[in-house]
This record gives C-alpha cells, structure tokens and sequence, in this order.
C-alpha cells in the first residue's frame, strides 16, 4: 500500500470507525493499527511489517490466515444459495452442520440453535432456559449463576452474567437474578492453597451456596468456561466439574458451558467439557466454529431440554435474522474437513506441552509470577512482586498494560493481549497450526518486552 493510500485510511479510522472497546481518545495521538492480510500463523500491516497473530486475531482464527478451501466454500454457497433464514426452513448447510457438531458435542446434546457469535449464543442458552422451565413448570426458576471476573458477552443477558463490574457499570441496571460466586482460580486461593483438591471442592461448594441462599426454585441454570479466559486462562482444580455437575443434578439447576473460547481446539477437543470429562445441558460456542471466516455462533443444546419444545404448540420464541447463515455454516463445515484432515485436534494435545514449557522459560523475569493455561490457551500473570505474588494497584495497571506493554508488544511484532479484568496478565492463544517456532519467538518477544518494561517500574 502506498503512503499515501495508508494516510487515507488512517485519517479515515480516526473519523468514522468506532473500533470496539477502545479508548478512541488514543489515537488522537497514535495510529490506528491497520492489518490489511494474513497467511498462516501471521498478519501484515500496511507498510508489510510482520506479526505473528499470538492470540488467534481474537481466539478465533484456529487454521490460521489465508487458507483459500474456506474461502472457496464460502463462494460456492453464495453462488447456489446466498442467503435463506432457518425460521421455519432449513437449508443444507446448516443442516448438514448441526448433525456434525450434534455428532462430536458429548453426551445427548444433539440439537443446534444457530446464532451470529458468542453473545447471541449465551443470551440465547439463558433465555431458552428461562422457557423451558416455564413450559415444564417450573416457572419460578429465572435466576442465573456466574462466576466472577468471567465474561460471558455485551448483550444486556449477557452482560449480567458477565463478572467483570466496570463493564457492567455504564449501563447498569442489569437484568435482575444474575447472581455471582468466587471462580475457581488455584493461583490466587484465599482458601485451602495448598491443597488442590479441597479448593475444587470449596470453589464447586461456593455455587451450591449462592443456590441455596437464592432458593434453588428459583435458579435456571449455572454458566461457566471450561477454562476461564478473564483472569488469564484460569483452568478448573481437578475434580471442579464432576462436583459442579452433582450440586447442579442435586437441586435441579442447568449446566452451561460457555465455550465461545474452549471449543473447536483451543483445549485440544471438540469442546472443552469433554477436556474435563463433564457432561453440560448446554454448550454456547461461536469464533472458532468457522475460525474467523464467516460469523457465526450457537447453542448445542441436550435432548432433555429440547423435549418439552417438540410436540403441541411449543415454540422457542427466539430468532435471528442471520442466525444460521448458509455462508457461515458452509464455512464452518470447510472448517471442520481441515481440522480433520489436518488432525488438528491431536496436534495441540501433542504440542501444548511444549508449549506450556517454553513459556515457562519466563518464569525467571522478576515481573512473572506465574504461568498457566490448557491446550492452546495461555496466560502470563504479571505481579508487582513475586514475594506473595503481590498485584498491581489500578495506577501501575494504567501505565504497564495501557501504556507501555499493549503498543510495545505490537511494535515487538506480536499480537497477543496485555489485559487486567481480572489480574494482570498476557493473554496467548496461537493459532492451533502453531510449532515450536511460534512458540519460541512468543516466549522471545514477551522476554524483550517484559524485561524493557521492569525498568518502568
Ligand atoms: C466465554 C465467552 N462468552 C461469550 C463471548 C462473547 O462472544 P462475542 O464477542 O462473539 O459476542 C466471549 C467473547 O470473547 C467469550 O469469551
């Protein structure tokens, strides 16, 4: 692109583009970051500098850039049949995917609603629960169960069950009965921390507390991540989930596994609950279903929930318009013949090892205080002091996160997330093409620019 090309179109990202979750103010005196392609496990800017994409682009793009199979079949599609809504119909690319994921999700969770991304599908698993103890009468049960820190999307259903309360702050009130308990986060234990197992068990007891507490006929369904993403990559202490699973059977509550994140790859499986060998009633996925080549989200949904749906004069009243788009489905469907034919699944729980140990290597920066994650989903949790893993005060966070670290990461070549929702911590997600090369020039750039940035301290 020439110069002149990319002052146009920084002057006009700075008019009319309102980037998503930005402080828009800070471009005023800094350039909007323009990617304009990607190929493999890298993107390109404008001027042709190389990134390599650390995160995935947003956890999303699982086979990497540039792979021309989706592309074509998005063609293909739009050429037969561009678009036709599934209210009412259905069309064969959506069909055809709903029996794929019905095949590979666990248990009898065998009906797709499709949606546009991660949002729509936790607003539409918290509604379709809401409805379905109406029609099997239950009506009491509107409550939901969340943990916090975790994020679970900015639809205002959503937003309440997201636990992350300066997100929530601008357009509050929230939707009511969005009850939060303590997530399960080993690291940073106030009870039993040291030993694993009694803190899974405290952490599953936290949610049977808030059920109790709340009256458990009034509470629909729990939402959780396989592996929490805000907070850093905070994966479940063993024996988290078969408890969960038991308080949740115990007083008749849904299980929901938000899986925008965990699913297709990112902790080597399908879906992340079959990772940790739980059974939800529930999975919401998106990103990774079409690794970023078309939008698109859902819910898969268990045969017991659906049942009450099937007969009479039952409805879901739910839809939307782009919901189970033909492109998108036949996009994700390309997808899925990569990741078998590539055997994608298998390559991250052959290299996430090493992953996790070349990471590791970072363990000896005096701004490390610890390094966790599953699969292909990483964090590195920065502390002020390693002495009792001391945390940053808000002022610190401004000015390492924001300041220095976000623009200095990218100039390091690196896209990955410097993010403090919860602590302080790197977000890392390769895409699930990534080797060893990638992971040693993500340990490489984080080490330049971590050590550059004790001096700010
Ligand atoms: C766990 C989880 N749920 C829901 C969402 C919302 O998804 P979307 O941004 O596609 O609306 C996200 C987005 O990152 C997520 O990580």
């Amino acid at each position: 692109m020439s110069d002149s090309d990319d002052r146009r179109l920084q002057d006009s990202a700075k008019r009319h583009l309102w980037m998503h979750f930005s402080r828009l103010g800070a471009y005023d005196a800094a350039d909007v970051p323009v990617i304009v392609r990607g190929s493999g496990s890298y993107v390109f800017d404008a001027q042709g500098r190389r990134y390599l994409d650390a995160l995935s682009s947003l956890f999303v793009t699982q086979i990497g850039h540039g792979r021309e199979e989706l592309s074509a079949a998005a063609a293909k599609q739009s050429d037969q049949l561009a678009y036709f809504p599934v209210w009412g119909y259905g069309h064969p690319s959506a069909i055809e995917l709903a029996e794929r994921l019905a095949e590979r999700a666990p248990g009898d969770l065998n009906r797709v609603f499709f949606t546009t991304g991660g949002s729509e599908a936790v607003e539409t698993a918290y509604k379709l629960a809401r409805q379905y103890f109406k029609l099997v009468g239950q009506p009491g049960r509107y409550k939901v169960i969340s943990r916090q820190w975790a994020y679970h999307g900015v639809t205002m259903g959503a937003l309440s069950l997201t636990g992350v309360p300066a997100m929530k702050a601008p357009f509050e009130p929230m939707v009511p009965g969005a009850v939060k308990v303590p997530n399960a986060h080993f690291f940073r234990a106030v009870e039993h921390a040291d030993d694993e197992q009694a803190y899974a068990r405290w952490a599953a007891d936290q949610v049977e507390r808030a059920i109790v507490m709340e009256g458990p006929e009034s509470v629909a369904a729990v939402f959780v991540e396989p592996v929490q993403n805000a907070g850093g990559s905070v994966p479940p202490p063993p024996g988290y989930f078969a408890r969960l699973r038991e308080i949740c059977d115990r007083h008749g509550v849904l299980l929901v596994s938000d899986e925008v994140i965990c699913a297709f790859g990112r902790l080597g499986e399908w879906f992340g609950a079959q990772r940790y060998g739980f059974q939800p009633d529930m999975i919401t996925f998106a990103k990774g279903v079409t690794s970023g080549y078309a939008p698109l989200g859902g819910v898969v949904v268990s045969d017991r929930l659906a049942e009450p749906f099937l007969s009479g004069k039952a409805s879901f009243s739910h839809g939307v318009t782009f919901g189970g788009h033909p492109v998108s489905c036949a996009v994700a469907l390309a997808n899925l013949e990569v990741f078998e034919r590539e055997g994608l699944l298998a390559h991250v729980r052959d290299h996430e090892a090493a992953l996790g140990s070349t990471l590791d290597r970072l363990r000896d920066l005096p701004l490390v205080g610890d390094v966790r994650g599953a699969g292909y989903f990483w964090a590195v949790e920065l502390v002020k002091d390693r002495e009792g893993f001391v945390r940053f005060d808000a002022e610190e966070r401004e000015r390492l996160l924001r300041g220095f670290l976000a623009p200095r990461l990218y100039a390091a070549g690196l896209i990955c997330r410097p993010d403090d929702r919860g602590d302080s911590i790197v977000q890392l997600a390769p895409t699930l093409i990534s080797g060893q090369e990638q992971f040693d020039e993500i340990e490489q750039g984080l080490r330049e620019v971590l050590t550059e940035a004790e001096q700010l301290l």
